[in-house]
């Protein structure tokens, strides 16, 4: 297992350009199962998760080639399961559930289990499938979904649920008449998927507000498509700028997708300026701690919770940290009250209080975000961090070793 040996206290300079967004790009290919022939997607990532459903979708009879620019053919769907050892490493193979129930009527999806950021139920996307129509069992830890053709139906979340929002958009796309999803997810990569839909000759309209109107249709063909920027990846760059005292320029983001972060960050006092596709980040000043509550888009990305942690742990002042999404997402805190944070934890609320320095110390990834939270902890700290267990971070950002090496962070990996 590889970990990242870290020395802290460099400021961070340069350019940095973002990759394409996982969340994005895992939706957008499980798509590619509502049709036959070769899909096109461009800017997709090259990170562990895409390897895992690029594996599933493999092992479901799909042709795949090519790497930033990937080719998907799904003529020929051999089988229509998703495996435990694929679900359990990725939860996010549950997209595959809604496009082959759509297509090929029927489908058998390992149940993901729980995972270290909460107890994360698929309720809400079975739930939806039945409202189309489709009858579901759950059988030795599996869903088995079987309709011969969906039928559109009003179908209401009763939590804004992202991959639930996709996962029924796609099924919908192929359903008899009218689906309306109220209190559908809002994020960017949803927008995404909407539109790449579209490109299939789709017809979903509402995507980005909290209605969607999907019209069925009989058949869809091969689109050619872009994944859109990484805004967490492109929020934690920022974030990595404002905690070493850095100034950054992120290319390749859209900022307009991060508008709760700039916010924060701006009221931590931290300079965000515009720039040509993107933003430079410099910091350089006291950060200030200010409150941050996560909520759905547009509201404060859980999925920064924990790296503006990192930031806050070096405030001035105290900062109430709320996550409202999952139950159990505080894991970094632990870890970063090994490298002196003080942060007390009361339920969903974190309550930071800044310390002048973080020190450097072993510490040990948890899951995606947490790992990332640890990163930015480690560059800002006085010492040495060993980070452990840096396979969860690889599932989600590319190369951030290199990419901060290249900014002057003194970062590297090795074989532990
Ligand atoms: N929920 C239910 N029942 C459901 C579905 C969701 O109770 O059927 C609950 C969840 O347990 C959670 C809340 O609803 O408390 C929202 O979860 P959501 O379904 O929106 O999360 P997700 O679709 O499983 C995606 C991202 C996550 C990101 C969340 C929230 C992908 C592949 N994953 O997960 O990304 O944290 O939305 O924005 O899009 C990450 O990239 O590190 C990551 C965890």
């Amino acid at each position: 297992m590889d970990k990242f040996v870290i020395q802290g206290g460099r400021k961070l300079q340069g350019e940095v350009r973002i990759s394409g967004s996982k969340n994005a790009a895992l939706p957008l290919l499980a798509s590619s199962l509502l049709c036959g022939g070769w899909n096109t997607y461009h800017n997709i990532p090259d990170l562990v998760d895409i390897k895992t459903i690029k594996r599933l979708l493999g092992n479901l009879g799909a042709e795949i080639e090519g790497g930033e620019t990937l080719r998907v053919n799904t003529d020929d769907i051999k089988r229509c399961e998703a495996p435990y050892h694929l679900v359990r490493t990725m939860r996010a193979s549950v997209l595959v559930l809604g496009p082959l129930v759509a297509r090929m009527g029927r489908a058998r999806v390992s149940l993901p289990g729980g995972c270290a950021i909460g107890a994360r139920p698929v309720n809400l996307h079975l739930k939806a499938l039945q409202d189309l129509g489709a009858e579901i069992d759950l059988r030795d830890g599996y869903i088995e979904a079987r309709a011969s053709r969906l039928r559109g139906a009003t179908i209401y979340f009763d939590i804004s649920t992202v991959t639930g929002t996709e996962n029924i958009m796609m099924a919908a796309t192929l359903a008899r008449g009218t689906t309306v999803l109220e209190n559908a997810a809002k994020e960017p990569e949803v927008v995404n998927l909407a539109e790449t839909l579209n490109g299939m000759g789709a017809k979903v309209s509402g995507a980005g507000t909290d209605v969607i109107v999907i019209e069925g249709v009989d058949t869809l063909h091969p689109v050619e498509t872009t994944v859109i920027p990484d805004r967490i990846e492109a929020g934690t760059y920022m974030i990595a700028s404002a905690i070493t005292g850095g100034d950054v320029t992120i290319r390749g983001c859209r900022l307009g997708h991060l508008d709760a972060l700039v916010t924060k960050l701006k009221e931590a006092g931290i300079s965000i300026e515009p720039v040509e596709d993107g933003a430079r980040v410099t910091g350089g000043v006291e950060i200030r701690s200010v409150d941050v509550k996560t909520l759905p888009y547009p509201g404060f990305p859980t999925d920064l919770q924990a790296q503006v942690m990192a930031l806050m742990a070096i405030g001035k002042g105290v900062s109430v940290i709320t996550e409202t999404i999952f139950e159990n997402r505080f894991m970094h805190v632990g870890e970063l009250m090994r490298m002196g944070a003080v942060v007390k934890i009361e339920g969903s609320r974190a309550i930071v209080r800044g310390v002048k320095k973080l020190k450097g110390a072993p510490v040990m990834a948890t899951d995606l975000r947490a790992s990332a939270s640890l990163v930015l902890a480690g560059l800002a700290a006085e010492g040495r961090t060993d980070l452990l267990r840096v396979y969860h971070i690889d599932r989600g950002y590319h190369a951030i070793e290199k990419k901060l090496a290249a900014l002057g962070a003194d970062i590297s990996r090795v074989k532990d």
